[in-house]
């Protein structure tokens, strides 16, 4: 494949599409990523990524974001940051640091005020109501769900000259305590790219993905000799069984890879989890992967299906 891309969630359409066009044109790998998920940060009618996204118990936005370089496996993360209005962006330049190249909430804000990020003030009015009807339920914090299942965008790509990349956003977790960073950011976990394998990332319960370092585990699947769709399933297969006890249900995780060829692979313990793919045989277009028995059936969704889907 000369190019490729894939993006968790329908709310990855328009990003991917974007990244198609740059990718398709010759651009390279970095500028499709940051550009596509720029977008999905922007639009306020996503309910966990950027703008007008989940707030925490204090009713505030904390967001987390990493870019990761995968000819160099250089990355860059933020964590807990408040009113930086592209949190992908600031994850990208600081993929180019040596050290320092994963800050948290005070320090990124610094570092982004000095590298003249733009700021905005993220929460609207959807995102305070949203948090004042939670803040009356009787909610248990310790048993938070990922928001009706999705929350991160993550997008993994592979440009015609054989670069690929990795980004994801996220506010995380509806309704987490002030400080609470899942997986996202977190290198290996949220996300991973060698682009002599491939790439991989994340989405779902952070605190469970975590305990797998899910990305790596894709990557390290391929890196064994499995096929990237075999890579994806066997990864998520593996880390839910091992978490799974009379006394604990896993929270729902889903991924995403591309192998260093183009091709794709997808799991979830979710029953759908729709995502989006472009690559030079196809343009952008949406799929489901169903969840049979942690066995994956991959589909193209009718407009009955669409018509059904009422999440981001
Ligand atoms: N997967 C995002 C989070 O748990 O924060």
């Amino acid at each position: 494949m000369k190019y490729s891309m894939i993006g968790t969630w329908k709310m990855a359409f328009n990003g991917v599409i974007i990244g198609e066009n740059i990718l398709k044109n010759g651009g390279n790998v970095k500028d499709a990523i940051e550009n596509a998920i720029t977008y999905i940060e922007d639009n306020p009618n996503f309910n966990s990524v950027g703008y007008g996204s989940l707030p925490n118990i204090e009713g505030e936005l904390e967001l987390d974001a990493a870019f990761m370089d995968g000819n160099d496996l250089s990355f860059g993360a933020i964590c807990s940051v408040k009113n930086i209005k592209n949190p992908i962006k600031v994850a990208h330049l600081l993929s180019n640091s040596k050290r320092n190249c994963y800050l948290s909430s005070r320090g990124a804000e610094k570092f982004a005020r000095l590298n003249k990020f733009e700021f905005k003030n993220m929460l609207n009015d959807i995102a305070i109501d949203r948090w004042n009807n939670e803040i009356q339920k009787n909610f248990d914090p310790d048993n938070l769900e990922a928001y009706d299942g999705h929350d991160t965008v993550c997008m993994v790509a592979l440009d015609s000259n054989k670069n690929m990349g990795v980004g994801v956003s996220t506010s995380g977790l509806f309704m987490k305590q002030s400080g609470r960073v899942g997986d996202s950011p977190v290198i290996g976990s949220g996300f991973y790219c060698d682009s002599k394998i491939g790439g991989a990332a994340a989405t779902g319960v952070g605190e469970d993905i975590m305990k797998g370092c899910l990305s790596i585990s894709i990557i390290n699947n391929m890196k064994m000799g499995q096929d990237v769709q075999s890579a994806c399933e066997n990864a998520l297969k593996d880390h839910v069984n091992r978490l799974k006890n009379p006394n604990y249900s896993p929270g729902t995780m889903s991924v995403i890879a591309l192998d260093k060829n183009g091709n794709f692979g997808v799991a979830t313990n979710r029953d759908e989890f729709p995502f989006i793919v472009t690559c030079e045989n196809f343009s952008t277009k949406i799929l489901v992967c169903r969840n049979n028995n942690l066995s994956m059936e991959i589909f193209e969704p009718d407009e009955e299906w669409l018509n059904n889907y009422d999440y981001d």
